[in-house]
């Protein structure tokens, strides 16, 4: 896992947008101050997550109505499905989220 700085302040007005980082799109969810991150990409069909909406610390897929926890990516009963969640960490220089390393860096990095 490596930390990428997404923002040079640690608050960021919209509650769900798109950024991106280290060539990967990501959606920067904000609730009520507490930052989380997740993938733009619905794992159900591919949907842009970004234009989907928030319930219950939950984002819902604009799409087919799919929800996904932000505490752990877990999809609603029955779904059967997960969506990758991503830390985010206020600084005092900024915003930073932690992804993991593509498999390919980690493997050349000796
Ligand atoms: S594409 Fe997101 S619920 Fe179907």
């Amino acid at each position: 896992m490596k930390w990428f700085k997404i923002a040079e302040t640690n608050k960021v007005d919209a509650s769900i947008q798109k950024i991106k980082v280290n060539n990967q799109i990501i959606c920067l969810i904000n609730t009520n101050g507490k930052y989380v991150a997740c993938n733009v990409k619905c794992p159900h069909a591919g949907a842009d997550l970004s234009n989907g909406w928030l319930e219950n610390n939950q984002i819902v897929c604009p799409f087919h109505r799919h929800k996904y926890d932000l505490n752990d990516g877990r999809g609603a009963a029955g779904q059967g499905d997960y969506l990758p969640v991503y830390k985010i960490e206020k600084r005092d220089d900024g915003l930073y989220i932690e992804l993991p390393e593509k498999w390919w860096k980690r493997l050349f990095r000796i």
